[in-house]
């Protein structure tokens, strides 16, 4: 191998890699085609002058080896300054085919690509599609083969799917009132002829019939309702879907205003579009619009969802009204249950205050007279106690007791010790006082459990003992009177625990009222204690009833 050839294949291996291709060209178009094999194809190059000399113009076949290609008529492919002829193309001539101008202006490289099929390798060889409409009844022949018919003055026949149609010879075919029962393939062949010998070039297309257009006036179906709930600061979506018809995108729209202005470039809004055509032609448009966060201002805002259509639009408004969130709605359940609690417990409080304020005024009419002497028959221990007790106790029956009751709230007490009446028989008399009263008041004195509880055996409490029986007598078994409960100090329950069963059960059911000699107001008709002792005393005194025959 001398220099010179070592040095040209060094510049082929730079300028070749894999395809043609000159640095010093300018590429134009790349063009592609499926062909049926065993058929003639003719390509032109639209760009070149008709009549070029075939000297300006070369054309080869890429690949691993660069294939020209001849001006030889008889050669099955041959080409014509810009006019390439396959004249019965085969699965082999498949590829890449370039053309290389050279103008005195420059260098020009056009490039085509083509593909062959046999007719049973199923591949679609459509030229596309066509679509039958108002505007279109047409079906047109594809591009390359009315070129190849109109430069060797051939022929135009057309098939539907394999059907030969006879009488159509033009480079379109007209289809009047088109159904669906014209979708098909159509083909156009064209018969031609080239040193006398006949060739076909062919081209298809599918032909589409779309379902009729109904263009029916805009139905918004959402949104459905003219409010919607939100919370503040949350993020909301707003639907706004409009039915067009069948088949009927065109012109089919929807959008959002808010107070008459278009969404889109609204911050803090966002409006996505989408149109929707069903497999049954039904169409729709939805304009979504989301709100990040809901604004205080929003509540005032006039949403409006717009459906367009064909034939005019309409619209629906939305307004924002506001939810309460979980935190208030827990909160403001939690202020009425907290309100609920504090006025039971305020009417509770207050509930022996509100009686005795108001039941003058309705009990001397609700019940009925009860002409029974006495309002209350006291009784209390008089056994046992220690001194200070005693003395508690001595000044409670004896002085503030009468002075509360009975000075200051003109009730009548029956006081063991104090109302005797020397030289009666006590039992007589006790049964008659209890029966005379309205209210049996037991004083409960402390600390004097224990020594209750030895005496009670031998009957040294016999006196009180008897009071009390009578009394729970009368009180209980007979439900003559209620018993009305005064404890003087501090008490624990073991120190109920030698009193009489029937009084226990009462005791445990409710507490006794609880008189403290060191409070400042214990001997003031209107402290706490007395109003509860009064509100369990006779509404009316006896005094008011009852005539005494003897004074
Ligand atoms: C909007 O409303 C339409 C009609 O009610 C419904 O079909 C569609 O699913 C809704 N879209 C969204 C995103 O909520
Ligand atoms: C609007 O929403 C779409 C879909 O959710 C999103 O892709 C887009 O980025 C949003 N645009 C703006 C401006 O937030």
């Amino acid at each position: 191998m001398d220099v010179s050839r070592l040095l040209l294949s060094f510049i082929l291996v730079i300028a070749t890699p894999g395809a043609y291709s000159d640095s010093s060209c300018v590429h134009l178009n790349t063009e592609s085609y499926k062909l049926l094999e065993g058929e003639a194809f003719y390509y032109v190059l639209d760009e070149v002058e008709p009549n070029l000399p075939d000297e300006n113009m070369t054309w080869f076949k890429n690949g691993p080896e660069i294939q020209n290609i001849t001006t030889d008529e008889t050669q099955m492919i041959h080409y014509h300054g810009g006019a390439l002829l396959f004249l019965n193309i085969s699965v082999n001539d498949s590829g890449h085919y370039t053309a290389r101008e050279i103008t005195p202006g420059g260098c020009y490289l056009y490039h085509l690509k083509i593909a062959v099929y046999n007719g049973s390798s199923g591949e679609n060889l459509n030229y596309g599609d066509n679509k039958i409409s108002d505007l279109n009844k047409r079906v047109t022949c594809p591009d390359p083969v009315v070129k190849t018919c109109t430069a060797f003055n051939g022929t135009f026949t057309w098939f539907k799917g394999n059907n030969f149609l006879s009488g159509h010879h033009k480079n379109e075919l007209r289809v009047d009132n088109a159904t669906k029962k014209d979708e098909d393939t159509y083909t156009c062949v064209c018969t031609w002829k080239h040193n006398h010998k006949e060739y076909k070039s062919s081209g298809s297309r599918k032909l589409f019939v779309p379902d009729p257009i109904v263009n029916s006036n805009v139905e918004i179906l959402s949104p459905s309702e003219p409010e919607q709930l939100v919370e503040i600061g949350a993020s909301t979506v707003l639907n706004c879907t409009v039915f067009c018809g069948i088949n009927a995108k065109r012109g089919c729209d929807a959008n959002w205003h808010i107070n008459g202005k278009p969404v889109n470039q609204m911050e803090g809004y966002n409006e996505t579009k989408l149109l929707t055509e069903q497999p049954s032609g039904r169409t729709f448009f939805t304009a979504i619009l989301t709100i990040e966060k809901v604004s205080k201002e929003d509540f005032t805002h006039e949403f409006k969802c717009r459906g367009l259509g064909y034939y005019g639009g309409a619209y629906k408004n939305v307004t924002l009204i506001k939810t309460e969130t979980v935190t208030t709605l827990i909160i403001k359940i939690m202020c009425v249950s907290l309100i609920g609690v504090f006025t039971t417990a305020l009417v509770k409080y207050f509930a022996t205050d509100l009686v005795l304020l108001f039941r003058p005024y309705f009990t001397s009419t609700r019940h009925k007279k009860d002409t029974r002497m006495y309002d209350a028959y006291v009784v209390y221990q008089t056994e046992s106690l220690d001194e200070e007790t005693e003395e508690t106790l001595s000044t409670f029956v004896t002085k503030i007791l009468p002075s509360v009751l009975e000075d200051q709230c003109g009730y009548r007490l029956f006081i063991q010790g104090r109302d005797d009446i020397p030289g009666e028989d006590h039992v007589e008399m006790v049964e008659s006082c209890i029966k005379q009263s309205k209210r049996l008041m037991i004083i409960l004195t402390p600390g004097s459990g224990s020594k209750m509880r030895s005496h009670a055996s031998n009957q040294t409490s016999a006196i009180g003992g008897l009071d009390w029986q009578v009394g729970l007598h009368h009180a209980l078994v007979q439900s003559e009177m209620s018993v009305i409960l005064i404890q003087l100090g501090e008490t624990w329950p073991q120190d109920y625990a030698h009193l009489p069963l029937s009084l226990q059960h009462l005791i445990r059911k409710s507490a006794p009222l609880r008189w403290s000699e060191s409070s400042k107001k214990a001997s003031e008709g209107n402290s706490r204690f007395w109003k509860r002792v009064r509100y369990l005393m006779p509404a009316t005194p006896a005094k008011k009833n009852y005539i005494p025959a003897v004074i």
